[in-house]
């Protein structure tokens, strides 16, 4: 069972095997805040809290100092995607994801290694001929072979774990696997074949499947179906990863609670993989109102984010951690970015708006959400022990 409040607190001056470097280790820099770092926090509850970062994250030395200080792993955000590490066949590209092992290296974190297999920036010769047809079986095979065993071969012993799969589950409620170009070519059997593949590539790295919506009623039971094949198939998952791209008022925080109950029951730990809230509408149901609202990519928030939305979003954050720190399951909580600039919620669903879903602003300032997030972490209660096995007990 995860370590009670009060010694979580006690733990909080201990010495952390993630302690985060101190700001007279990044000289040149400011501290951008002077909060009890997430990764501290985290650590002491037994779940490690982590961001998506892209290089410009790295080399700005005030976000680097931010980052280096509140979190205790990183993802790439593009760069270790198949079309990143491998855009021509057999020419491996590994420079800009180098440095992402290096800088976590440097600042003692961990890197999760996204993607190996995705339907959406991969290299169209992995599946498909110049015609757009699927690749033999055979050749198909090969080519996920060998980019998979390249990429775990190059970062063996440096990465903590791979997201193996990315949303592999179709959306589609006639349709169990989504359409892709791996699975016209392969066929159902390519997930349990990645997995294969890294597994052979490298026995001791972490491997996980990863999608989103999977906590919904409505594509939970795919991924049930899913994780049961793998395991009838005998492949060693290490995780499930929940994406997390969650809304404003969507979905609540009882459903997410009934979906994360569900899966906790599956024996494999669980990881919020890529954790956002949007403020801003979407398109739900055909609202006419909305719809036009995404159509002219009108801004509520250009010119600013109101004091009342930031304490909503605050909210909404405390609201979500306080679900998720129930679960003794989550072993990992990645922000898919960590500051309003860069966050790829202000391209969707419309290119081009000024969106404010993360912890910190544009300026690298803390926002009140990041203070709601730190006060969940310290008062957030586990769920018993008798009602939540222990992480991984069924495998
Ligand atoms: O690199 C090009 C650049 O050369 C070009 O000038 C520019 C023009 O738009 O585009 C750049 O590529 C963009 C790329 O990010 C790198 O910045 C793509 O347009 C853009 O579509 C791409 O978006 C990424 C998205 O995945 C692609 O689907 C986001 O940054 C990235 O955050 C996002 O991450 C995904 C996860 O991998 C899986 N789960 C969902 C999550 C959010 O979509």
């Amino acid at each position: 069972m995860r370590r009670v409040h009060s010694l979580a607190l006690s733990l909080l001056s201990a010495a952390s095997v993630f302690a985060a470097p101190t700001m007279a280790e990044s000289p040149g820099t400011t501290a951008p805040t002077e909060a009890p770092a997430f990764r501290e926090l985290g650590t002491s509850r037994g779940v490690m809290i982590g961001t998506a970062i892209v290089v410009e994250e790295m080399t700005n030395p005030t976000s680097a100092a931010l980052v280096a200080r509140e979190f205790a792993c990183i993802t790439a955000g593009n760069d270790m995607k198949p079309d990143a590490l491998q855009r021509v066949k057999g020419k491996f590209t590994f420079d800009r994801a180098d440095r992402y092992v290096a800088f976590a290296e440097a600042h003692n974190m961990k890197v999760i290694g996204h993607t190996l297999l995705w339907h959406s920036q991969a290299p169209r010769w992995l599946f498909e001929d110049e015609h757009g047809k699927p690749l033999s079986r055979e050749e198909a095979l090969k080519n996920l072979r060998d980019h998979i065993h390249g990429v775990l071969t190059h970062f063996k012993g440096r990465i903590h774990g791979w997201d193996v799969v990315n949303e592999a589950i179709a959306d589609d409620p006639n349709r169990f696997l989504r359409d892709t170009p791996a699975l016209r070519a392969i066929g159902e059997d390519y997930i349990v074949k990645a997995f294969e593949f890294a597994r052979e590539a490298d026995p001791d790295v972490e491997l996980y499947y990863n999608d989103y919506n999977i906590d919904a009623d409505y594509k939970r039971p795919k991924a049930i179906k899913l994780i049961q094949q793998l395991k009838d198939a005998g492949v060693k998952l290490d995780g499930i990863g929940i994406q997390g791209h969650w809304m404003l008022g969507h979905p609540s925080a009882a459903d997410i609670d009934r979906g994360l109950s569900e899966l906790a029951t599956l024996g494999y730990p669980l990881m919020i993989t890529e954790l956002d809230i949007d403020p801003l509408p979407r398109r739900r149901g055909g609202g006419a109102d909305v719809t036009a609202i995404e159509r002219e990519g009108l801004d509520l928030y250009k010119d600013g984010f109101p004091p009342e939305m930031q304490q909503k979003l605050g909210d909404r954050y405390r609201e979500v951690f306080t679900v998720m720190l129930k679960y003794p399951q989550i072993t990992r909580i990645t922000f898919w970015g960590f500051n309003d600039g860069g966050t790829w919620l202000n391209d969707f669903p419309v290119r081009g708006r000024t969106n404010h879903p993360m912890p910190w602003d544009r300026q690298f300032k803390p926002k009140p959400a990041r203070d709601a997030i730190v006060d969940a972490l310290r008062t957030a209660t586990s769920a018993p022990a008798a009602t939540q096995p222990a992480a991984g007990t069924a495998k």
